[in-house]
């Protein structure tokens, strides 16, 4: 009895203590499902605030809206991330969904020339792009 009682206690401790960091950010329709999406980012990046980069990508919390490849803690941008920052390059929508669908095709248009580029991932569902856009535009907001 009385451990069945602690128990039942303790999840509803620990469901309260999910919902506490939970509430801060809701995410709805495209950006739910872009949450959802951004799973296939998770091997490489993290898209908790607070948290440093890890050395494999990135932390793209803040990365919407953000000045190509100039996330502080992260110190192993590409020589084409690198040139694109120069040119002023910003993760808008349009570049956001083109990058993430093609990083090395991207890079190149905007850089004029094909350059050594670190990410060698590609997503080449396009309706799935358009929502892990719009996750990283919610999750930007959420703060
Ligand atoms: C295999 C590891 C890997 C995976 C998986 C991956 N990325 Fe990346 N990503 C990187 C690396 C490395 C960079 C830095 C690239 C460079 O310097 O050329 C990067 C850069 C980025 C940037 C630019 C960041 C900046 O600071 O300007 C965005 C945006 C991004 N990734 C989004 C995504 C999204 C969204 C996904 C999932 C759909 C994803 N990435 C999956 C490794 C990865």
């Amino acid at each position: 009895m009385f451990s069945k009682t602690l128990v039942a206690g303790l999840a509803l401790a620990m469901a309260f203590a999910g919902s506490a960091s939970a509430a801060q950010c809701k995410f709805e329709g495209d950006a739910a499902a872009g949450k959802t999406a951004a799973n296939a980012c998770k091997g490489c990046h993290l898209f908790d605030a607070g948290k440093p980069s890890r050395p494999t990508g990135p932390n793209l919390s803040a990365i919407y809206g953000s000045k190509a490849g100039t996330v502080a803690d992260f110190k192993k941008y590409s020589d084409a991330m690198q040139a694109a920052a120069g040119k002023g390059v910003t993760w808008d929508d349009a570049n956001l969904a083109a990058y993430i669908a093609d990083p090395k095709a991207f890079l190149a248009s905007v850089n004029g020339s094909e350059m050594k580029h670190g990410m060698m991932f590609q997503l080449k569902d396009e309706a799935k792009v358009a929502k892990v856009v719009a996750y990283l535009k919610a999750l930007k907001d959420c703060k």
